[in-house]
């Protein structure tokens, strides 16, 4: 068997063992999507958000990228932030990076990585806001997991940045945001920041008429 009919096989399996626990499972999932959470999170094939979270299709709405950015031209991302609040109207936005990132352990090389230098350009934008406190960490794999948290910090500033949550705080009154970092050898998520509604921004970024 090929190693992606594999996976159409136990797909068939998920499928009937969900229907064993619950006979209606897929019907109540299919009529409506209600979930409470948007995720940001990275591509890394081994953080994915249900799974170590514990929760079950229709729980959590997800966007991943390389490194969990939150670039506020990026219309992909644009567009689930739009969709989650506006429509979805999710309680709570969490950023989830994760220790052992390849794109932050990239963008702190010199390589060029071609088309990936667009990308991990964003990443060594917040490296230089941070530049004098990670430079000061002894060892490399300090300096990669210090950028690696302030980095989904500064991706939780960036969405607070943007027009669509600021006009949500405002007539809506959510969602929260939360910062995370998954441990790959721990399995454990330390929280990095929470940042409740309505909390004073930088007013450059401020909109006074939304
Ligand atoms: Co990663």
């Amino acid at each position: 068997m090929k190693s992606f009919e594999k996976l159409l096989l136990e797909n068939k399996a998920w499928a009937k063992e969900k229907l064993e626990n619950d006979p209606d499972f897929f019907n109540n999932l299919a009529g409506i999507q209600n979930p409470e959470f948007l995720w940001i999170g990275c591509s890394d094939s081994r953080v994915s958000a249900n799974e170590i979270t514990g929760t079950q299709p229709g729980e959590i709405f997800v966007h991943r990228n390389i490194a969990n950015m939150v670039v506020h031209t990026d219309l992909n991302l644009l567009s689930v932030l739009d969709y989650a609040v506006n429509h979805l109207h999710v309680k709570h936005i969490i950023v989830c990076g994760h220790y052992g990132c390849g794109g932050i352990k990239a963008s702190m090389t010199k390589h060029s990585f071609g088309i990936l230098n667009k990308w991990l350009r964003n990443i060594k934008d917040v490296y230089r806001i941070y530049r004098k406190e990670i430079d000061a960490l002894h060892s490399e794999g300090e300096k990669v997991n210090m950028l690696t948290e302030l980095n989904v910090k500064e991706q939780c500033l960036n969405l607070i940045q943007t027009s669509i949550v600021q006009k949500s705080w405002k007539h809506n009154g959510y969602p929260q945001i939360h910062g995370w970092v998954y441990g790959l050898s721990t399995g454990i998520i330390k929280p990095i920041i929470d940042i409740p509604v309505g909390t004073h921004l930088d007013d450059i970024y401020e909109f006074d008429d939304l």
